[in-house]
Parts: structure tokens; C-alpha cells; sequence
């Protein structure tokens, strides 16, 4: 048992409102200060021991049993929960199985093999071609029209930065607090949870359907007063659904007009089958879109673009120029020339319709074995498997890396899944489908549940 509160938190330095208590009191839980398991005093004594009123406490307790730092446990009182996981332990879970395979379908990456040549584009970066000053203009010429030319409503004001995830994790430090709540699919992307779990944010998971997010189960997730959504509105990691025009628009309706930002993160870019989709054609002052460079031009551009409202990307801009300021202008400039170059163009759209015929033979081919999955987009594919660790297992005797599913999953319970990366599978389509069927209806040895 705790006994005062003040002995594991500087009173002084406390800002005396429940989110600064709650602040207090996990950097207290981070630090070791507070160590799992100890009893917290009742309420009544620390408002007394830090000056506040009992309903501030307790507010402050209610917000860090959301984000899972205390339990309420009837004649224990409040006790601290274990301290939250080491970062991206989702991400890392997904990954676990990936060590060298014969075919290793667990990651999610691109195929290089299909990534445009450099080349043409870093030879127009002769010398002089950058004056090396910390003072031009974060974004380079040419960019902010190759962007709008098919961006997916009209805008010519965009941030750029290292990636989808830089994207993620700057919108989401601006816009979210401690406590808050945020529409997340399910299934979504881990670090993407991890990312949210970080900041004290609690995930409100709602499922996604062939069109995208489910409107009915999303308008029950609004009613919970979230103060962002965070959705994929093209080849969702790892579904493979693109959201329809018409599903973008229902939502667009009945997220309108609330205190909620949607958070959109196309990170399959140009590599996806579907035309560019946001719901910020019609809600743009709610609307904040991400598009990726990673799939289509290659990870190590390390570049995304986002776009949104005005005050949001004033935020951004103001916080980056106390970091890293802004994104390399070499490898800016190497993105406008491939995104304007016919060749490379042409690069790109062999890429995408490469992807597309892999994840058509492949779905096909498992269709034959009896296995449906959902989704028509991008690299991956949600397998539903009978027990997921036997699935694993299974493929991994074939020599085959799959991802696990339960770190996608957002709220359960939930049909177990393994993510594929079919935009991986070159050929054997046949075999390749007779061995994800085999997995998918492996049992685990303690027999059929
Ligand atoms: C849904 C999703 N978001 C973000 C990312 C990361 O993108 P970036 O490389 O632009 O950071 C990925 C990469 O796989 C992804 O699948």
C-alpha cells in the first residue's frame, strides 16, 4: 500500500486537473515509482494529500483504468496494473514467425523486384541542385501539383514527412490525449495500436465489411464520444478491402459535424487497385489524409504526404521545425521526377497490376480449396484459419512464414486469421493455395474445441 500520493509524484509541479493527475500519476507507473500491484490510498485521503477535489481524483482514476494503468478491485480498492508493454509489441508479434522461410509471406512488404529504378530520377540531382540552407521551402517545386493531380479531393496544401507512420504518430500526438478514445477497424494495423497504446489512448475496435467500416457499428462507436477515427481507405492491412465511394459517403454522414477527426492512412498509394477514396470530399474540415510512398515508389524514400485541415497542418508544420524540421528535399525531389516520369509511370502501374493478378490467382486458387476470404486490394490477405498457432505451425513445416492474426485484432472474441502477404506469391498459385487450405484447417493437438 501507497501510503501518500506526494511521495511518488512532485506536487509542485503538478498540473491540478484530472489529466494532469493522470499524466502524473503514469509518468509515477513508468518510471518504477509506482510498482505493479501496489494499493493506492482511497480517494478521499489523496484529494486531501495533493489538494484537490475527490471528483478530480477520481476522474483521474477512472481515466487511467481505461488506459489499463489501475484496476478497481472491490476490497483490494485501486491497485497499478503492469506497466505497459516495452512499444511495438503487437508489431513485433506479427513478425515473430518471419525467420527464414522458403517462401516468407509474413511481412507485408513490397516486392523489390517490383519497386521503380532510381536511377533516372538521381541523376537529375546534379550538384548545386539544393542551396543546403535550413531556411527553403519544406516542400519541393513541383510536388504539391504531381500530389493534387489525383489526390482524392481538392486540396493544394500538404505536409510532407518520413512515412504513413510518421504521418500516424505526429496527427495522433497533436490531436489525442490521455485517456481519449479512437475508432479503429478490425481488424487494423499493429503499430498502429501499439502507436495509440503509447500515447494512453483507448482503441474502439468496429468491423470492417467488403465496403469498408461497418456504419452501424460505427455510429454505436461515435455514441462512445471518440475523439478521432483512424481508417485504411484502400487496401486495408490486412482485410484487403477499399472502401466504395458510397460507404465513404455514409460514414461522411454520420461523422459530419461532430468534434471528431478521421484519420485516413492510404498506405498501399499507387499500388492499389481502387481509385483514391476520402471521406474528405465531403467532410474536409474533419478530414485528415495520409498517402504513402513506401508500397508503390519504395520504403526507402521514407516519404508520405498528408493533407487536412488548415489549423491541423499549421500545428504539424510549427512542432516539425523543433525536430527534424522537415523531410529531405533530395529524396522529395526524387519523388517528383518518379512520380512525373512516363518510365517510371509506367513502372508503377505494371507494380499494381502485378499485385492485383497475384492476389486474384491466389484468392482463386483457394476458392477451389474451399477457402473464402474478403477483399479485393493490395498485398495482403486475411486467411481464416480453424486454431491460429496450428496454422503457423503447419506452414512453417512447409517452409512457408505467414503473420500471426491476433495482433491485427481489435476487439474479440474473433474467427482466428493469419495476415499472407499474397502480393509475394510469384507463382505455384495451386500449391501455394493447398497449403494456406491444409493450415487453415489444422487443429491443435489438445483436438477439435
Ligand atoms: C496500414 C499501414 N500503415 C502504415 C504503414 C507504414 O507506412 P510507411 O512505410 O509509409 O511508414 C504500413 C506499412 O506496411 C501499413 O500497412
Amino acid at each position: 500500500m501507497v501510503t501518500k500520493i506526494s511521495e511518488v509524484i512532485d506536487r509542485d509541479r503538478l498540473e491540478r486537473t484530472s489529466r494532469g493527475l493522470a499524466r502524473a500519476l503514469s509518468e509515477a507507473i513508468g518510471a518504477g515509482s509506482l510498482a505493479e500491484g501496489s494499493r493506492l490510498p482511497p480517494i478521499r485521503e489523496v484529494a486531501l494529500d495533493l489538494g484537490l477535489s475527490p471528483s478530480t481524483v477520481s476522474t483521474a482514476w477512472r481515466l487511467l483504468a481505461q488506459a489499463g494503468a489501475l484496476r478497481t478491485d472491490g476490497r483490494r480498492g485501486t491497485v497499478v496494473m503492469a506497466r505497459r508493454g516495452p512499444g511495438p509489441t503487437r508489431y513485433r508479434r506479427a513478425l515473430e514467425h518471419s525467420s527464414p522461410f522458403k517462401l516468407d509471406l509474413s511481412t507485408g512488404v513490397p516486392d523489390a523486384a517490383l519497386l521503380p529504378d532510381l536511377s533516372a530520377a538521381l541523376n537529375t540531382l546534379h550538384r548545386g541542385w539544393t542551396s543546403g540552407s535550413y531556411l527553403d521551402d519544406p516542400v519541393v517545386p513541383g510536388l504539391v501539383e504531381a500530389l493534387a493531380a489525383d489526390w482524392p479531393y481538392p486540396t493544394d496544401d500538404f505536409v510532407i514527412v518520413d512515412g504513413a507512420m510518421d504521418a500516424l504518430d505526429q496527427v495522433a500526438t497533436h490531436l489525442l490525449r490521455y485517456g481519449d478514445r479512437v475508432i479503429v477497424e478490425n481488424p487494423s494495423f499493429p503499430p498502429l495500436l501499439d502507436l495509440l497504446e503509447a500515447l494512453g489512448v483507448r482503441h474502439v475496435g468496429v468491423d470492417v465489411d467488403e465496403e469498408g467500416l461497418v456504419p452501424a457499428q460505427f455510429a454505436s462507436a461515435l455514441a462512445e464520444r471518440p475523439r478521432a477515427v483512424v481508417l485504411q481507405p484502400r487496401a486495408q492491412n490486412p482485410t484487403g478491402v477499399s472502401m466504395s465511394a458510397q460507404r465513404a459517403r455514409v460514414l461522411a454522414d454520420l461523422v459530419g459535424g461532430q468534434a471528431v477527426m478521421v484519420i485516413e492512412d492510404d498506405s498501399a498509394g499507387a499500388v492499389a487497385a481502387a481509385e483514391p477514396v476520402s471521406l474528405g470530399r465531403w467532410i474536409p474540415s474533419q478530414t485528415v489524409h495520409v498517402r504513402s510512398f513506401s508500397k508503390s515508389h519504395g520504403p526507402d524514400l521514407r516519404l508520405a504526404a498528408l493533407s487536412g485541415p488548415a489549423d491541423v497542418l499549421a500545428a504539424l508544420r510549427e512542432r516539425r521545425f523543433l525536430g527534424q524540421g522537415w523531410s529531405s528535399r533530395l529524396l522529395q525531389a526524387v519523388l517528383v521526377d518518379l512520380l512525373v516520369r512516363p518510365t517510371t509511370r509506367r513502372q508503377v502501374e505494371r507494380a499494381r497490376a502485378t499485385y492485383a493478378s497475384r492476389r486474384r490467382q491466389l484468392v482463386a486458387a483457394l476458392e477451389r480449396e474451399g477457402v473464402s476470404t474478403m477483399g479485393n486490394d493490395g498485398l495482403n490477405l486475411w486467411l481464416p484459419v480453424h486454431d491460429e498457432t496450428a496454422a503457423l505451425i503447419a506452414l512453417a513445416s512447409r517452409g512457408i512464414g505467414a503473420a500471426a492474426g491476433t495482433p491485427f485484432l481489435t476487439k474479440g472474441p474473433s474467427t482466428p486469421h493469419l495476415r499472407i502477404t499474397a502480393g509475394l506469391v510469384e507463382r505455384d498459385f495451386a500449391t501455394v493455395a493447398y497449403e494456406l487450405a491444409n493450415a487453415a484447417r489444422a487443429r491443435s493437438h489438445a483436438g477439435p474445441r
